[in-house]
Formats: structure tokens, C-alpha cells, sequence
């Protein structure tokens, strides 16, 4: 069932690499928390990563693993609507139709486009250049009200909310025009190596980055070495990012206020920091760990989620694409 008095939600994750712990604070875990007051449509966005070149048995591997990841951090399945992009039809038809009202001169802009397409010299495909329609695609279709996603998603969101007024001036009222939804507290989490940086599942060094399926001892190590800074006082403020960033991880996964936790660390030094956020971490971790094991040992229990997650989620864009149909001109069928 969908709760249809309540605001839709929608957001979606690519399913490459594993989920690092700054995707589990900075998203998943706020996700949990708007499951109780907002319908919402969690996404494995399959068709965003065939932008960049998959090996196909690796890809179906690795998709399924993520829906396993959705699960372990606690997301409800029957709250929740949890698909895959690629089960939804509807989501590319209507990114064909939108992207006949998306100019090229804004798709130029995206600076993630320009980023991607500098780094990725020898693969800039045509998929990559329309991806943010895609995405609009994804958001316009539920009638989304609130998008959750971090900064660096702010532009293609921007765009979206374009895209729907420009539709909707054109033939009348059919998509809600969606918000940004940032999060209470926003925690950001940086990487431990270069704490200005965010952390990001691609990052080359390893030790910079936090896996939710990493063993406890690398954990450990990981944390070790963690880069802080010589003023060897545990301060939360701006000259100190390693030490600002180990506080975030410790205040998010404690769910305790910042100042309590900065509190409770006076006079205590960076080794003791860094033991008591690892400590943290792995008490997170594990069940976790233990949850994702037992999903994915039992492929029928997902295959049931995904299909039914798909199952509701084309219940409501079907009528959006019928809609939008009708309203272009397409014949009916
Ligand atoms: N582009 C988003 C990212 O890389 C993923 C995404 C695809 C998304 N479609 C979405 C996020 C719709 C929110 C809503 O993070």
C-alpha cells in the first residue's frame, strides 16, 4: 500500500563499489528517520551506473549486494518503497520525453558533467551528458515533494525543478517541483586521510575511507591512521579537520549533541580519540555486517523485496506516464 496523505520522498543511490560509512550516516541513516513521516521511494539507480563501463556479472553481483546493504541498515520494506531503477520502465520513457525539453546549454553546465568528462577522457558518453534527466525523471515521476541528497547534488536538483515548471507551464499542472531536503543535522563525513575532502567510496587510498563491510581489525587500523594535526587538543573548530571529522563520526553514530561529545573528550588525546571512535564504528558495523550475511545468503527473501518494491513503485508512475502521454499527444494505447 501507498500512503498517499503523506509528502513522497524520493531518493537513490548508485550501486557501485560498497557502501562507505559516510553513505550510512550522511543518507541511510537519516532515510530511516523520514520513513515515519513521509511516503518514500528509495531508488538502486542500475541504469545511472552503466554510465561508466560495468562487467555484467560483477554489476548483477554487486546490485544485488547493495539492496542487501539498503536492508542491513534497517531501511522497512514495507514503509519504504526499495527498487531498482531498471524494473521501472517509466523512468526512461519519461527521461526520452524529458529530455526533449532539457537544452544542451544545460547540460553543459553541470559541473559534475564537466568534472566526470575531464577525469574520464576516454568515456565520455552521451549517457553521461543526460544523466541529470534521468534523474529528473526518476523525481518527476512520484510527484516528489522532497529530494534528500548531499550538496554536490544540489545543480541536477536545481535543474529538475526546471525541468517540471517548464513542463507545467507548457501543459498545465503535472509535476510537483521538489525540494532540496537537507537533513537536521548534515552530517558530513570527510575522508581520514585528507579531512577536507569528502569521503568518497572512489577515493584511490583505501585508508581514507570507511566500508560498512569492513572487517573490525581494518577498521582499527584505518582509524590509526587517520590523519589529525599537531595541536594535540581535542577542539572542535575549523584548523582542525581530522579531529572536527573523527567528532562528526563519533556524534552521529552515538546520537549524542556535538558539544556533549566534545565535552566528554577534554584532556583526552588523539590515541583515546581515535580508539573510542573505532570502538564506535565496529559497534555499528557488526550487526550490520551480521544483517547483510543473512540477506544475502537468502536470495529468494530479496528477490521477493525488489519485486514488489517495483510492483508499487510502478503503480504510482504508470499513472504519471499516462498522464504525461496524453498531455504531449501521444497516441493512445
Ligand atoms: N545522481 C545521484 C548521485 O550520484 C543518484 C541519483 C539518481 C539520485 N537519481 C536520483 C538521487 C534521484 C536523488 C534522486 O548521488
Amino acid at each position: 500500500m501507498l500512503n498517499q496523505q503523506q509528502k513522497v520522498i524520493f531518493s537513490g543511490a548508485q550501486p557501485t563499489g560498497s557502501m562507505t560509512l559516510g553513505n550510512y550516516i550522511g543518507a541511510f541513516q537519516n532515510w530511516k528517520q523520514l520513513e515515519k513521516d513521509y511516503q518514500c521511494y528509495y531508488s538502486i539507480v542500475d541504469l545511472h551506473s552503466l554510465t561508466v563501463k560495468q562487467d555484467p556479472e560483477t554489476f548483477r553481483n554487486t546490485c544485488l549486494s547493495f539492496l542487501a546493504q539498503y536492508l542491513a541498515s534497517g531501511l522497512d520494506t514495507e514503509k519504504n518503497v526499495i527498487f531498482f531503477q531498471s524494473h521501472v520502465r517509466e523512468h526512461t520513457e519519461l527521461a526520452w520525453l524529458l529530455n526533449c525539453y532539457t537544452y544542451m546549454g544545460e547540460l553543459s553546465r553541470m559541473t559534475q558533467f564537466k568534472d566526470k568528462s575531464e577525469r574520464h577522457q576516454e568515456n565520455i558518453n552521451a549517457g553521461l551528458f543526460t544523466y541529470p534527466v534521468l534523474m529528473a525523471a526518476d523525481i518527476l515521476l512520484y510527484k516528489t515533494n522532497l529530494v534528500p541528497v548531499g550538496e554536490d547534488q544540489r545543480q541536477h536538483l536545481e535543474l529538475s525543478r526546471n525541468i517540471a515548471i517548464r513542463f507545467n507551464n507548457i501543459f498545465g499542472e503535472t509535476f510537483a517541483v521538489p525540494d532540496i531536503y537537507v537533513g537536521k543535522q548534515g552530517a558530513k563525513i570527510m575522508s581520514l586521510q585528507e579531512p577536507n575532502k569528502k569521503m568518497s567510496k572512489s577515493d584511490e587510498n583505501q585508508n581514507a575511507v570507511i566500508y560498512m563491510l569492513d572487517d573490525d581489525d581494518v577498521i582499527v587500523k584505518k582509524l590509526k591512521k587517520a590523519v589529525t594535526d599537531s595541536y594535540n587538543e581535542i577542539l572542535d573548530r575549523p584548523e582542525q579537520p581530522g579531529v572536527q571529522n573523527l567528532l562528526s563520526i563519533y556524534s552521529a553514530l552515538s546520537r549524542k549533541d556535538r558539544e556533549d561529545v566534545v565535552n566528554s573528550f577534554e584532556g583526552k588525546g588523539y590515541g583515546a580519540l581515535k580508539k573510542e571512535v573505532a570502538e564506535i564504528i565496529i559497534e555499528n558495523v557488526k550487526p550490520f555486517r551480521e544483517k547483510y550475511r543473512l540477506y544475502m545468503e537468502n536470495s529468494d527473501y530479496l528477490e521477493n523485496v525488489y519485486r514488489s518494491g517495483a510492483d508499487r513503485a510502478r503503480e504510482a508512475a504508470s499513472k504519471t506516464m499516462e498522464d504525461v502521454r496524453e498531455k504531449i499527444g501521444l497516441v493512445s494505447f
